[in-house]
């Protein structure tokens, strides 16, 4: 996961090989391989707020895997098994992929600013291992290059409906992915005082907290 995650540029809070293995042996783990025991993928569940939040991490297909519906197969399952383990939670996830985007709007997830998710201090502490992580911290915790989806049992829109919410946004999602990256990028290098640049300001734009 860390070495994929390199590849690709962006971060990833990284987890001890002690840690995902105890989130197999207690069943809190989706595992893909072949029919003949070869690895395919994987993702895991890790829960916060004493429960009340449900977070599906690590997930990640072998490359010579890709694109052929493994992941989407892959938190399909681990979505039902975090109902299943945890029905009044929360499900959250963060991500700077557009397929991962896809894969939660299919399930029902929206969109959310960072506020809404859980603020358990041992989740963000994660985060610590990333190479992001002085960007969280100069944002208070409030935007990072990830973008936050969430399920709420309680409060949901159907899944057609965020599907179909991903799909007329899609390209929109797509812009503010590489705008966020951009603008982010930019306030790095001028050390957190950005450039007061001010576009109008559309949803998503509010949405994203840029
Ligand atoms: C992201 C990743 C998990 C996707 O796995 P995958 O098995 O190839 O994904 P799927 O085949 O299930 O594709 C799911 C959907 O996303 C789309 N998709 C896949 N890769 C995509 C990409 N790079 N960009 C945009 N869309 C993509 C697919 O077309 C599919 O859409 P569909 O349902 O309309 O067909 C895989 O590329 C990976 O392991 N990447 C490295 C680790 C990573 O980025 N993990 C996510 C961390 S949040």
């Amino acid at each position: 996961m860390e070495s994929s995650a390199k590849a690709r540029g962006t971060g990833i809070a990284r987890r001890p090989p002690e840690y995902v293995a105890e989130k197999m042996e207690q069943g809190k783990a989706v595992i893909a391989v072949t029919t003949s025991g070869e690895w395919v993928g994987f993702c895991y569940i890790e829960n916060w707020s004493h429960g009340e939040y449900v977070a599906n991490s690590g997930l990640i297909v072998a490359p010579a895997y890709r694109k052929s519906g493994v992941a989407k197969s892959i938190k399909h399952k681990i979505f039902n098994l975090s109902r299943e383990k945890y029905p009044d939670a929360k499900i959250f996830g963060l991500t700077t992929g557009l397929a991962v985007m896809k894969i939660n709007s299919d399930l029902g997830y929206e969109p959310v600013t960072y506020s809404e998710l859980t603020q358990d201090d041992a989740f963000w502490e994660g985060c610590k291992s990333c190479v992001n992580y002085e960007t969280l911290m100069s944002k208070e915790r409030q935007n990072c290059f990830c973008t936050a989806m969430l399920y709420d049992p309680k409060d949901h829109y159907k899944p057609e409906e965020t599907k179909e919410f991903f799909e007329k946004n899609k390209k929109g999602f797509e812009r503010l992915l590489r705008l966020k990256q951009w603008k982010l990028f930019k306030k790095k290098e001028n050390n957190g005082t950005g450039n007061g640049n001010s576009k109008p300001k559309s949803f998503l734009f509010h949405l994203f907290n840029l």
